[in-house]
């Protein structure tokens, strides 16, 4: 077998075999395929697409790239969520905690952020003494007793991925949905997890852009998974504007708090009982997503999320005080309200704007080693619908520099008026 030879074949059109993509990565790992011909066969898969089966294959070729965790001593169903990335998304901050709380196994590696998107990690982080950084063992032993870890990623998972996506990063090659199925369905089943509720975000602030190219990403890696002997859902929700008010990471952890508490915004709460009911559901404490949802909100009622939350920061190093006191949280200097310049309903909020002027104030990095500043970031005032009058305030800076008018600007421009309100759902679709 010859790697021109696979390249060639796809570039034609046709579909390649197990063995051809196996050959493939395996090469590409050990380093006797050379970059420039995997550039190469991304670029003929862009243009010529995969079956499910060949995505399959290349998901697992990718898996087998690395280490896999054995959650086997993890008694129960595991389960495990992933975002598809958005612009203040702290879900796994709500839901794991309510999942726990119930019984259900919430065994989660996550990211860090870079760009636009704050990772959880970094987020939690944001807690004065919280450690990401487990033992597998470790790991292992914190769910069975808690029923809950959220760490960074320890054993070497999926490495084919990250030297393939570095390569598609800067060769135009991203945008492919077979390559970011089996890109983030590598990881995700190295992980573990006997079920997955994957969020895969639309609209202006998501790789996805449309609800037809969000449904085949989402069919796509359910597809996957469930070949892969896994539970699978996808829900496809809409990223038109930033998840709940809160972007920057103190900010949006007081925000998942608050969610516990029962007092979270109505978006970010709807999208948090959704994802947590069908995990409840794969997990089999309940039979339906609406009593799964009626368990959740029980569960918030009667302050249980809340202290899995701060069971999860304890076990995990942190100051578990910071759940129960938000105002330990360290603070910025400065405070600065942004005004609205017109007046109308707000028609949309360009999430990725807003995700841009909060990492220009710090909460995100623009390089893989820039330091985050945890204390800052916006909170949003105004969302999609609300009513303006130019002169209100659109949203609150928290900074620790003082000249904030670019930022403001941003934020400003992000904003679009119209004289009616606009159809806006949350949850658009559910895949399963
Ligand atoms: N996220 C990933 O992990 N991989 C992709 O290809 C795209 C988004």
């Amino acid at each position: 077998m010859r790697a021109l030879d696979i390249i060639e074949k796809k570039r034609d059109g046709f579909e390649l075999s197990k063995e051809e993509i196996d050959f493939f990565i395996k090469g590409f790992t050990d380093g006797s395929i050379e970059n420039y011909q995997a550039s190469a066969l991304t670029m003929a898969i862009y243009f010529r697409g995969m079956t499910d089966l060949e995505s399959t294959y290349l998901t697992e070729a990718i898996l087998n790239s690395g280490d896999q965790l054995d959650l086997s001593g993890i008694s129960g169903i595991k389960v495990d969520k992933h975002s598809t990335g958005g612009v203040g998304d702290k879900t796994s901050l709500v839901v794991g905690p309510l999942v726990a709380s119930l019984g259900i196994k919430f065994a989660k590696m996550s990211g860090r952020g870079l760009g636009h998107t704050g990772g959880t990690l970094d987020k939690l982080e944001a807690i004065e003494g919280y450690n990401i950084s487990l033992s597998e063992e470790a790991f292992i032993k914190q769910v069975n007793e808690i029923g809950i870890a959220l760490v960074g990623q320890t054993a070497d998972l999926a490495p084919a991925d990250k030297r393939l996506y570095a390569l598609r990063d800067v060769t135009g090659t991203v945008e492919s949905i077979p390559l970011i199925a089996s890109s983030i369905m590598s990881k995700k089943l190295a992980s573990g997890a006997d079920a997955i509720c994957l969020d895969v975000k639309v609209g202006s602030g998501a790789f996805m852009k449309n609800v037809a190219d969000a449904t085949k990403l989402a069919t796509l890696m359910v597809s996957i998974g469930k070949n892969c002997g896994r539970d699978m859902t996808a829900i496809l929700t809409n990223m038109d504007e930033p998840l709940g008010r809160a972007v920057g990471n103190s900010l949006e952890v007081i925000e998942a708090i608050n969610t516990l508490n029962g007092r979270g915004p109505k978006d970010f709460t709807e999208l948090c009982l959704e994802v947590a009911a069908h995990l409840v559901v794969a997990g089999k404490k309940a039979k339906t997503i609406t009593s799964a949802k009626k368990l959740l909100n029980q569960q918030i009622k009667n302050g249980e999320g809340l202290k899995t939350l701060a069971r999860l920061i304890a076990a995990q190093g942190g100051n578990a005080d910071y759940i129960y006191n938000p105002d330990l949280f360290p603070k910025a200097k400065y405070v600065v309200d942004v005004k609205a310049t017109a007046s109308g309903f707000v028609n949309h909020i360009d999430a990725l704007a807003i995700g841009h002027s909060a990492m220009l104030l710090g909460a995100g990095r623009s390089k893989l080693d820039d330091v985050i500043d945890h204390s800052v970031g916006i909170v949003l005032n105004k969302k999609v619908n609300d009513k303006v009058s130019k002169g209100d305030t659109l949203a609150t800076i928290y900074a620790n520099k003082e000249d904030v008018s670019n930022e403001a600007s941003i934020i400003q421009n992000a904003y679009t008026y119209g004289n009616t309100k606009v159809a806006s759902e949350l949850i658009l679709k559910i895949i399963k």
